[in-house]
């Protein structure tokens, strides 16, 4: 019976060695140490011999199931090594293979613009508010001072989409609508956006573009704190050394009204000046429309031209550049500001 264990344990080991794959390793397992495989079977025969002669047989069995156990489990790891290394090989990545190229994009110039304004202001204590582009004329218009036969109405005529909807000839509509919703309570905003002309296109007019609105409304404002918000403006927006001018002028929301002009060095090295904005403090009848007593309240807005501003930052010769998506012109625009 010794010499039957001894020559099992011997054909398991050697099937062992030569199983080439997890199923005929198993099928081995099986065949050898399930309950009614070989050593099970083995176990059995005890019964067959004498007392003396059962601890002695009884543990070669186990030295033997133990000797095919262990011997299964290492021909398990090495298969799985082995297969492992296949899919490694079988997956191999060349790292020399040129990769996908992927375009950055980078903000567009007009954007960069209004994020620069935003900076600023938001570090002054302005919040951002934004309003409806398809605007109601009660908004756009009566709110601002401009009644419905207002002569001023003529410089902004725009496209109506009934008697009382157009596109909003301006962002200062939004000075209106926050007023509102403010209910009376101090407020600085700034608003960009787009807005809305009929005009015909060309180098310097197109019938959209883009303003950044600003207002704020305090107790004890002065003209001077318009001039000083507009200055730090220009010197964030064109550097340090630039001065302002401000012209008498006329908006029927605000009183007095200036157009603000900013400083240039021309080619023969003489000082200039160009327009880039609108500005004035707060009507009164604007602010009581809005729900603030001007006995109590003053208030200043100014309106920006952004394209204005970015063509003169960047000395753009069309402004239908900013609109035409030429990559060849946005491209110029990556990086610069950031
Ligand atoms: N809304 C004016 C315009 O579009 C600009 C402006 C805004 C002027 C605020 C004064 C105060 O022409």
């Amino acid at each position: 019976m010794i010499e039957h264990l001894k020559k099992l344990n011997e054909d398991a080991l050697n099937r062992i060695k030569d199983a080439l794959d997890l199923p005929s390793l198993d099928t081995i397992r099986v065949f050898y140490l399930s309950k009614k495989g070989e050593v099970s079977l083995m176990m059995g025969k005890l019964r067959e011999l004498s007392q003396e002669e059962r601890p002695a047989f009884g543990q070669k069995v186990n030295e033997v199931k133990e000797q095919i156990e262990l011997a299964i489990y290492e021909k398990k790891q090495a298969i799985e090594n082995v297969e492992l290394l296949k899919t490694l090989e079988a997956e191999q990545i060349d790292v020399t293979l040129p990769g996908y190229q992927f375009y950055q994009g980078g903000v567009h110039p007009l954007n960069q613009v209004i994020e620069d304004l935003e900076d600023l202001f938001v570090g002054l204590g302005y919040e951002v508010a934004e309003g409806p582009e398809l605007e109601n004329d009660h908004y756009n218009f009566e709110m601002m001072n401009l009644a419905k036969d207002h002569p001023a109405r003529a410089m902004q005529d725009s496209f109506y989409t009934d008697e009382n909807m157009l596109l909003r000839t301006h962002t200062s509509p939004v000075q209106a609508r926050t007023m509102l919703a403010k209910k009376g309570e101090p407020l600085r905003i700034i608003c960009p956006g787009k807005v809305y002309r009929r005009d015909s296109d060309d180098p310097t007019h197109s019938h959209q573009f883009i303003q950044t609105e600003g207002l704020v409304i305090e107790k004890g404002l002065s003209f001077a704190n318009l001039k000083d918000a507009l200055l730090k403006m220009v010197r964030h927006l064109f550097g340090p050394e630039r001065v302002i001018r401000l012209r008498p002028s006329y908006f029927p929301f605000t009183e007095p009204s200036v157009e603000v002009d900013v400083s240039y060095i021309k080619k023969d090295g003489t000082i200039g000046y160009i327009e880039i904005l609108g500005a004035g403090q707060v009507h009164p009848d604007v602010l009581r429309m809005g729900g603030y007593d001007p006995e109590v309240y003053q208030g200043f807005a100014f309106g920006v031209g952004v394209e204005r501003i970015a063509i003169l930052k960047y000395n753009i010769d069309d402004i239908r550049h900013f609109y035409t998506n030429d990559l060849r012109f946005l491209s110029q625009f990556k990086g610069i500001n950031r």
